[in-house]
């Protein structure tokens, strides 16, 4: 994989946007696992997880898979590093596992940063360094997002992502329904957007 770059975002605090190791392992699984937390504080968290928290050995599997795609130009990650320990990450994979299918040019993005970090460009610093690993490789990316974080869909607009519609009630959390909006971009013709935008 290649050597890790310069952020190039808006974030200070000695960020840097770089590719993914294997060492992130256990700073990426304490990330994860914090929003459950989160969640179970009752806090807005809008992304969705599942029920009960996966085990260590559950997200041991989802990370060495990962880790495979990447190696197999199946997936693309950014990983933020502060003070060489990540703080967040952002995916863009294969929609489907099967290397070489119809839909290989698609790819369905993630991100997720640790509490303590967002709300200080981390986020968009990630958003772009995942893009820019993708160009060349996917031609469509595709996400969905919790209609009420509103964060993440101003981030994800401000990209250049669009809307592609409302799945309504998608997830379930607590008895309480939330609706998803699904968000494409053409990464063909996309470009970083310049700094006042
Ligand atoms: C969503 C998430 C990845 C964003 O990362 P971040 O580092 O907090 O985001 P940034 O600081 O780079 O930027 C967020 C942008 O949203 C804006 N923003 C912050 N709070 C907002 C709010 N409540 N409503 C609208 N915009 C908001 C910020 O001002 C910034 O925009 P700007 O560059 O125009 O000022 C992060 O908050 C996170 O991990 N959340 C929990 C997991 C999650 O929701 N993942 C996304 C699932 S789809």
């Amino acid at each position: 994989m290649p050597e890790s770059v310069p952020s190039t975002g808006t974030a200070g605090g000695g960020l840097t946007v770089r590719d993914l190791r294997w060492d992130d392992l256990d700073a990426m699984i304490e990330t994860y696992y914090a929003l459950y937390d989160e969640r179970a504080r009752g806090d807005p968290i809008g992304i969705h997880l599942f029920a009960e928290r996966p085990s260590r050995s559950d997200e041991v599997g989802w990370f060495t898979s990962l880790y495979r795609r990447v190696l197999a130009n199946d997936a693309v990650v950014a990983v933020a590093d502060v003070a060489g320990r990540a703080v967040g990450h952002c995916t863009i994979a294969t929609v489907g596992l099967e290397h070489g299918s119809e839909t290989d040019h698609v790819g369905l993005l993630g991100i997720v940063v640790a509490q303590a970090h967002r709300g200080h460009g981390v986020g968009r610093a990630l958003m772009l360094g995942a893009l820019e690993r993708a160009r060349g490789r996917f031609e469509i990316v595709l996400l969905d997002v919790f209609a009420n974080n509103h964060r993440a869909r101003h981030l994800y607009e401000q990209l250049g992502f669009q809307i592609r519609g409302r799945l309504p009630f998608h997830a379930k959390r607590g008895g309480q329904y939330y609706d998803a909006d699904e968000m494409w971009l053409d990464l063909r013709h996309w470009s970083p957007p310049t700094a006042n935008r």
